[in-house]
């Protein structure tokens, strides 16, 4: 829905309530307590009808918005919460479709906010209606002309930073489509006592503070100004400075607006020179001087001030000078020179300021008129603004006093008037009888001041105008006598015995029951200013200026244009000028904006309840809603009233096709409202009471309520049945997939089934063919093998037929059967031949396959791929090698001759290399065991290894027998001490052996002992030394291939030893005997190592006879004994039994 189409209403979300008429009960208190509730609530805005009330709200608040101002744009007066905006659409809209000429009657005390209100307004007319360049120039312009004359017409007063000190009324001109033309300004008198003098707390106009500090040095210098408040008589010092007031920036502003209103360069300068001027006027001053007749004169004290203003403006300082001195009068043709004393010169001094001011001010306003002028000569549409000064009662009221407040009676008056009017204009319109209402009206008082004859103001013309001598205290009297009678005029000196001894009342005074309250004016001053009298030597001195501005606010110094007559005086003036105002705002369609003062601080969030309540009197704001109430408190016009209420009816809800007149009475009446509550007008229905209105919202906020339950329902119910629709559709789909899901499974599980029967039967078939096949290759070799049988005992029934029959066919056979043979031989050759063929093609295709397999398979990997896992396979295999060899170890003995299998061929090399490595290393651990003793046992047993093993027969059964040197132990036994005695050195053996009788070879028993050095031999009974020999002497041993113990030592020739010849010994220790010499041989340096012979025959030296001994083999019949005999001379014989 688009925001336009929006149906809202005043009455929703109201605080308090929105507009007056709508108050239960109505009373001052409760009125005063809406306005507060709302004022606490930020809403400064409340309705009486279609007034305005506007409370100050003394803060700036988000309101004003450029989105405010199009939630206003449009809408009815009642749619939204009251709004200044509402107000000014309304007065817009009906300029711009109904052609009506519009005012805007802004009313309210000083403070009270008409001025932001009259600009609130304009801003708005401007914000909404036509744009373009044009337009919007003419805007500009209308908008900028307020800061300027805010300059020049604003003060700070005692209740207003910012108080309008004239009178404005502002006409805007619009064309037939509601777009700005221009305007016109009239402003009504400016308060220009002020320029000479400020009451305390107050200041001057703004332009001299914002010129002082906003100017430029420059131009100061070229005004003769200083920056210096302090210098300048006119200038009040006690408040010089007003918070939150930048001057010097309104300054730039003000120039600035000046600009774009249209003020040319030199035109702003003279207007500076002139607001610079009435500075300087302010700073002469005058003293006596004695004339000859008695009389003082006076004199320009100090004539710096004058000589600078003179200059400035382009006066002749003389003549100046000489009109603060002299004052011509003109009567009939004749001239009188009069000298002045020094009050009347500054009498002089201030009314020429204020009169130059004033008359400056005034042409400001003509001049903005000319640059704002519409431009064209069409009808126009024209929408006033008056923003006008408020009521004042301050402590001294005057003649300004006076006059402000004469001119807010008439705008009470002509308030009343239109607004009760429009109250019976409407009731007429709608056909709707009119009863009377009482209400205080005001006309007396305007009467009391404006009378033609006998009012306040024409009898202070008549003062003025009387010849002989006027003065206030003449005026009051002439007053006490006239307005005696009057019940609004009050006076202790009237004939009216009742103020008599009022000391409220001091003699000099009078007092008016203004509308708005009690005012009591101090009549000082009220002749000379509403004489308002300038020396005509002043005038003529203004306008010899060289000055063109000064030659226009003074025409009537032209000595040319010499006017006897005397001027009008300011209260006539006034009083036509508001004349003047009040026919015009007649003929145009009053809108109100009331404004309300909520506190006299200034201050924002204060609420005053008796000050409000003072304004809310005058204002009569009271009577102005009981007029509206008087006859019907609500009216509103019928589609908008069904469309509010139409809910609360069955037959016009939701919608009512017949007009909307007949709707609202069927609504009525089915809703039982008392006929004399409503009526029907011709487009609207209007409500006699609050309460009904109120009976009305009431049933249809409960009405709304049902309307939101039932939307609740509704929208609950649609919400489900989506949410339900939604889950549907979701549940069909999961089905689906599920089922889908489901299938694709089942259908898997079948397959693969039957994937499993198929190879079932499949394998079963095979096997079945298989064994068809196996059993008919056996049913083939059967036959084979049964015909082999037959064949054979054919064969054999016929070979023993034939043996039978005939042997000669014997040869035939054999030929047959070599035959046969050779047959056969050649089949099998031939069978060979094919097998080797047949296996060397399955080769080749194995190789070939291979080979294929691997090219495939290539390049499946990357180019060293290969090699990788051929490395990574090999440390695999080493791996495995080398743990399994370390699992399968050999013990360490060193005879053990096991070793684990090599398990590839291709670690041939490395195995054995291993077995060697661990076979040497098992060695060494073996011999590191060994002890020094066994280590020499040990190599004595390999001497003895070294010079026997293979070689004699006896040498594997010592193996196996310890070397243990001296059986006999020599040592302890006694029986060998002699032999103890002879040997001095250590043995090295000692055993008994067989000496063998040269002589016949029979044996004798003899001790056998080797030392280091000798070896000897004893008798073994009495150890009697038979022979020792010096090793020396020993030149070779000899001993038999065979088993035998025989051994020969044979001596050196030409030894004393050798002259018995040689030794022929036998002992089973034979390999120990020769080992330990033959080591003793080898051990000694100085001799060479025995010789060992190993032969079955050597010959030995017996005294002369060399004797060959020979060993041969005995046969069985000798016994197992060696035996040993002399054959011959030359021939010992050992028969040594066969092994
Ligand atoms: N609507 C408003 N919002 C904010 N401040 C306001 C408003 N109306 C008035 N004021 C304040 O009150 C001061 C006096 O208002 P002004 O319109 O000059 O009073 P008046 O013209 O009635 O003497 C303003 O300077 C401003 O600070
Ligand atoms: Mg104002």
């Amino acid at each position: 829905m688009s925001k336009m189409e929006v149906k809202t209403s005043l009455l929703d979300n109201m605080i308090g309530v929105g507009d007056m008429v709508l108050l239960e009960p109505l009373s001052e208190e409760t009125f005063i307590g809406n306005l507060r509730k709302r004022f606490e609530h930020n809403e400064i805005y409340t309705y009486i009808g279609s007034v305005v009330i506007s409370m100050n709200p003394y803060k700036s608040l988000p309101i004003y918005t450029a989105d405010k101002v199009e939630e206003y744009r449009n809408r009815n007066f009642y749619e939204l919460s009251p709004h200044i905006y509402a107000l000014a659409d309304e007065a817009y809209r009906s300029l711009r479709d109904q052609d009506k000429d519009q005012c805007i009657l802004i009313t309210g005390e000083s403070g009270a906010g008409k001025t932001e209100a009259s600009k609130l307004v304009m801003s708005y007319v401007a914000a909404v209606c036509g744009k373009g360049q044009e337009v919007n120039k003419v805007k500009e312009q209308l908008l900028q002309s307020n800061p300027v004359l805010e300059a020049f017409g604003n003060a700070k007063t005692v209740r207003n930073d910012n108080s309008s000190r004239f009178g404005k009324y502002m006409d805007i001109e619009f064309d037939f489509k509601g777009d700005p033309l221009g305007g016109v300004i009239s402003n009504y008198l400016l308060e220009k006592s002020r320029v000479v003098k400020q009451p305390r707390g107050e200041r001057n106009f703004h332009i001299f503070y914002q010129l002082l500090s906003g100017a430029s040095e420059d131009t100061l210098k070229k005004l003769k100004l200083d920056r210096d408040f302090s210098k300048y008589n006119y200038l009040s010092l006690d408040s010089a400075t007003v918070n939150g007031l930048d001057d010097a920036a309104n300054f730039r502003t003000v120039r600035n607006a000046m600009q774009i209103v249209g003020f040319m360069e030199d035109e702003v300068q003279s207007v500076l020179e002139l607001v610079a001027a009435v500075l300087k006027l302010g700073n002469i001053e005058f003293k006596p001087e004695s004339r000859v007749n008695g009389f003082d004169e006076s004199r320009v004290k100090d004539k710096n001030d004058l000589k600078e203003m003179c200059e400035l403006l382009g006066i002749e300082q003389s003549v100046l000078e000489r009109a603060f001195s002299f004052r011509t009068v003109e009567a009939k043709m004749e001239k009188v020179s009069t000298t002045l004393n020094v009050a009347q010169a500054y009498y002089a001094r201030d009314a020429l300021a204020k009169n130059l001011y004033s008359r400056m001010f005034s042409w400001l306003v003509t001049r903005i008129n000319e640059s704002i002028k519409a431009q064209s000569k069409s009808r126009k549409k024209v929408m006033g603004v008056l923003d006008i000064y408020g009521f004042e009662i301050f402590e001294d009221n005057s003649f300004e006093q006076f006059i402000i407040n004469y001119c807010n009676e008439k705008l009470q008056q002509i308030f009343i008037e239109l607004t009760l009017r429009e109250e019976q204009e409407e009731y007429v319109r709608e056909g709707i009888e009119w009863t009377n209402i009482e209400y205080f009206n005001n006309a007396v008082i305007c009467d009391l001041i404006e009378n033609n004859q006998n009012g306040i103001l024409a009898m202070l013309d008549e003062e003025c105008l009387r010849p002989g001598t006027v003065t206030d205290e003449t005026f009051l009297d002439k007053l006490n006598t006239i307005c005696a009678e009057h019940q609004h005029f009050e006076s202790r000196l009237s004939k009216n015995s009742k103020f008599l001894t009022d000391h409220s009342l001091p003699h000099n005074c009078f007092r008016i029951q203004h509308y708005a309250g009690k005012v009591l004016y101090k009549v000082e001053g009220f002749v000379d200013k509403n004489n308002d009298l300038l020396y005509r030597d002043m005038s003529q001195a203004m306008y010899k200026a060289n000055h063109s501005l000064m030659k226009l606010l003074f025409p009537e110094g032209n000595p040319a244009k010499v006017n006897l007559k005397r001027p009008p005086t300011a209260g006539f003036q006034f009083r036509a000028s508001v004349g003047t105002l009040m026919k015009n705002l007649q003929t145009k369609n009053p809108n109100y904006i009331r404004c309300i003062k909520p506190n006299d601080k200034k201050a924002a969030q204060v609420f005053t309840d008796s000050l409000v309540c003072h304004q809310v009197r005058y204002l009569g704001l009271m009577e102005n809603v009981r007029v509206r109430r008087a006859g019907y408190a609500f009216r509103q016009a019928y589609e908008p009233c069904l469309e509010r209420y139409k809910m609360l009816c069955k037959q016009t809800w939701p919608h009512w096709k017949g007009p909307a007149r007949e709707g609202v009475e069927v609504l009525l009446k089915d809703l039982e409202v008392p006929k004399d509550e409503f009526a029907y007008g011709r487009s609207k229905i209007f409500i006699r009471n609050p309460r009904t209105l109120f009976f009305l919202e009431e049933r249809r906020k409960q009405c709304l309520e049902d309307l939101a339950t039932l939307i609740q329902k509704i929208y609950r119910g649609w919400k489900c049945r989506t949410h339900f629709l939604l889950l549907k559709k979701s549940q069909v789909v999961v089905a689906a997939w599920y089922r889908r899901y489901a299938q694709q499974k089942k259908y898997q599980k079948i397959k693969s089934s039957s994937i499993v029967v198929q190879s079932f039967i499949r394998g079963w078939k095979a096997r079945k063919i298989l064994r068809e096949l196996k059993y008919q290759k056996r049913c083939k070799e059967a036959v084979t093998t049964i015909a082999a049988y037959w064949h054979g005992t054919q064969a054999r029934r016929e070979l023993r037929r034939l043996k039978h029959e005939a042997l000669s066919k014997r040869a035939v056979s054999v030929i047959w059967a070599g035959w046969q043979g050779t047959k056969a031989r050649r089949e099998l050759k031939q069978l060979k031949e094919e097998a080797r063929r047949k296996h060397a093609v399955a080769v080749i295709w194995a190789y070939w396959l291979g080979l294929k397999v691997r090219r495939e398979y290539r390049k499946f990997f990357r180019a060293n791929a290969g090699k990788k896992i051929y490395a990574f396979t090999i440390q695999r295999i080493m791996q495995k090698y080398f743990l399994g060899l370390k699992n399968s170890m050999p013990s360490m003995s060193p005879i053990d001759k096991s070793w684990p299998a090599r398990p590839y061929m291709f670690l041939e090399g490395t195995h054995q290399e291993l077995r060697r490595i661990f076979h040497l290393w098992r060695c060494k651990k073996y011999r590191s065991q060994f002890t020094e003793e066994k280590k020499a046992i040990y190599e004595e047993k390999l001497e003895a290894s070294e010079i026997f093993k293979d070689k004699k027969a006896l040498y594997p059964c010592s193996v196996g027998q310890p070397f243990k040197g001296d059986y006999l132990e020599i040592n302890k036994n006694p029986k060998y001490q002699k032999l103890n005695s002879v040997i001095d050195e250590k043995v090295l053996l000692a055993d008994v052996v067989n000496k063998i009788n040269r002589a016949n070879g029979k044996g004798a028993s003899r001790i056998f002992l080797l030392t280091k050095k000798h070896f000897v031999l004893a008798d073994q009974k009495t150890g009697q030394v038979k022979a020792s020999v010096p090793l020396p002497d020993l030149s070779s041993v000899s001993v038999s291939t065979q088993s035998d113990g025989f051994f020969a030592l044979k001596l050196k020739e030409g030894t004393p030893s050798a002259a018995k010849g040689d030794f022929l010994l036998s002992s089973d220790r034979l390999i120990e005997i020769i080992t330990k010499l033959h080591r003793s041989g080898t051990a000694s340096a100085e001799r060479e190592p025995i010789n060992v012979d190993i032969s079955d025959e050597f010959l030995v030296q017996f005294k002369q006879d060399q004797v060959c001994v020979k060993f041969i083999q005995a046969g069985p019949k000798n016994g197992n004994s060696v035996s040993c005999k002399r054959k011959n001379n030359r021939l010992l014989e050992v028969s040594v039994p066969s092994p």
